[in-house]
């Protein structure tokens, strides 16, 4: 016994010694393992990004509309708490919920880590392609081609000009969903190419295009333009009447239509928008993920096609639920679309008994627990049940600080998570690619 004891009190003994040695004589080794291990970091990182973060932050970080890009180098050299912060209790009042397990989401501490690794030091074009080989292309924004001509043509209008076109440029990529192809406006957003914008300070429109308009679609681009960017687009914006006097403007996209009247078309386009946006969490033919198991009786013959697609608009009711909004992102032919291929399903789908269940065991327990017409889910009433002590008293109803308070039934939730519980309605629709169009 007491020989063993030696022994293991020698070679622990010998370990400790040893090993700083050993590691200060090898630092390159050193060096190497970590930069390994955050190789393996980051590809772990991958999967869980493209599976839970690319539909709002792009397959590739590169952003969606006004979810901001992740591939910024900004955030690269950000600060590690803060971004562990962010993602382990998400930002209040926006989109981007707790993913923490005590928040109610699905990821541990390891996991978060991970991610923030991921954005340190990835090589987001690697993200990109493993989304595509999954399939997991999120839908992207219709974004008009912009022509070197005219870019050229309006670079030659001023000695500005290289500025105005930098701006226009810009503008194509970021702005045109909700404000117009031409600053003409849409039900999402006021019109910019205005002599009341045109009037105003370049700092002022500096200021609203960096800060955002709080509470509103209007999204602060200060992580996702640099400020010589923000720049260019008031300068482009203060000059665009100019421009627009030469008959200097961006052709739409070319939209392919889609005959709405023939079931098979719809059938295709919703199949289509399914895969490339839903799949992610609701999994393959409706299997369930992160989000319910859409192919079931339960889901299917409760809701209405009214009821589906108002929640396909305004997204999760549900505090931490991370069912995005997709009202300003497909137009309301998309979501019938996909509302009719859903539908499809009702004659052959399984009877669920747990439909709400989270592939990965996470989520409130709310998510977890089984439906019952005479016992609705009702995240209010079970809240204080363990969604966790993390969270901010709000999070438990969906209700914002000032509003009802934690416990009520009623849950307003669209307001809750998300500003952007718009209705989008788009006339045309078409798909080219993975390019959805309206
Ligand atoms: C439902 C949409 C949605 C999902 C899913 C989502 N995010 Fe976000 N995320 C947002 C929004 C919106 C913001 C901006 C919040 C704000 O205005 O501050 C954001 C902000 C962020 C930021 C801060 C960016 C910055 O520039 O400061 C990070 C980091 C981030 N998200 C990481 C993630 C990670 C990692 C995941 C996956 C685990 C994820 N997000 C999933 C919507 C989402
Ligand atoms: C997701 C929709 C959306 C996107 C994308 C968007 N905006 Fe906005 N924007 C809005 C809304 C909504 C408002 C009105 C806010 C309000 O109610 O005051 C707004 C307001 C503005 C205003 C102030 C207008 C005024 O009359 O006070 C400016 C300037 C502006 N946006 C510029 C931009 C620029 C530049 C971009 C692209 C980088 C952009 N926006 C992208 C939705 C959007
Ligand atoms: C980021 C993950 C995510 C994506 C992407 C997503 N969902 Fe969801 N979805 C959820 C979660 C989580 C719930 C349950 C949340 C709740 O009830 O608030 C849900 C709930 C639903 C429900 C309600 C089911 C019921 O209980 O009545 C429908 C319908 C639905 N999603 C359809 C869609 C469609 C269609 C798409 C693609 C356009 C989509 N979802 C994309 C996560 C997602």
């Amino acid at each position: 016994m007491n020989r063993n004891k030696l022994i293991s009190f020698l070679a622990l003994l010998i370990l400790i010694v040893a090993l700083p040695v050993y590691a200060w004589q090898e630092p390159t080794r050193m060096d190497a393992a970590q930069a390994d291990l955050r190789q393996e970091f980051v590809s772990d990182a991958a999967v869980i990004y493209v599976e839970n973060c690319s539909v709002c932050h792009g397959a590739a970080g590169e952003g969606i509309g006004p979810m901001p890009a992740l591939d910024n180098p900004a955030l690269q050299t950000a600060d590690y708490d803060d971004l562990f912060k962010t993602i382990e209790r998400g930002r209040y009042n926006t989109a981007m919920v707790g993913w923490h397990v005590e928040e109610g989401g699905s990821l541990n501490d390891y996991q978060i880590e991970e991610l923030v690794t991921l954005i340190r030091y990835a090589d987001w074009s690697q993200v990109g392609e493993l989304a595509a080989q999954r399939g997991l292309i999120p839908a992207t924004l219709p974004v008009p081609d912009v022509d070197e001509s005219l870019l050229a043509e309006i670079t030659a209008l001023a000695p500005e000009g290289s500025q105005w076109a930098a701006g226009l440029q810009l503008y194509a990529n970021n702005c045109t969903l909700c404000h117009g192809v031409n600053g003409e406006g849409s039900n999402l957003a006021v019109p910019l190419n205005t002599p009341d914008i045109q009037a105003t300070d370049l700092a002022e429109l500096e200021r609203i295009i960096r800060e955002g308009v709080p509470g509103t679609l209007m999204v602060s681009w200060n992580s996702s333009l640099t400020p010589e960017e923000i720049t260019s687009l008031a300068e482009f914006l203060q000059n665009w009447d100019e421009i627009s006097a030469h008959d200097l403007v961006l052709t739409p996209p070319e939209p392919i239509h889609i005959d709405v009247n023939n079931p098979e078309e719809m059938l295709a386009l919703g199949e289509r928008i399914y895969n490339s946006t839903c799949v992610v969490c609701h999994g393959v033919d409706g299997s369930g993920g992160t989000g319910p198991v859409l192919n079931s009786q339960q889901i299917l013959s409760r809701d209405t096609d009214e009821m589906l697609t108002t929640f396909i608009i305004n997204g999760g009711r549900m505090p931490n639920a991370n069912m995005p909004p997709f009202g300003d992102r497909l137009t309301s032919v998309e979501i019938e679309a996909v509302v009719q291929f859903l539908r499809a399903w009702e004659p052959t789908a399984p009877s669920v008994q747990n439909p709400r269940g989270t592939a990965q065991g996470g989520g409130p327990p709310w998510l977890r627990a089984t439906p019952d017409a005479a016992n609705p889910i009702d995240p209010g009433t079970t809240s204080s049940q363990g969604q966790g002590k993390g969270g901010p008293p709000w999070r438990d109803t969906g209700v914002t600080p000032g509003g009802a308070t934690p416990g009520q039934g009623q849950t307003d939730t669209a307001n809750a998570t998300m500003p952007t519980a718009v209705p989008y309605s788009g006339q045309v629709v078409a798909v080219a690619d993975n390019l959805l169009t309206f």
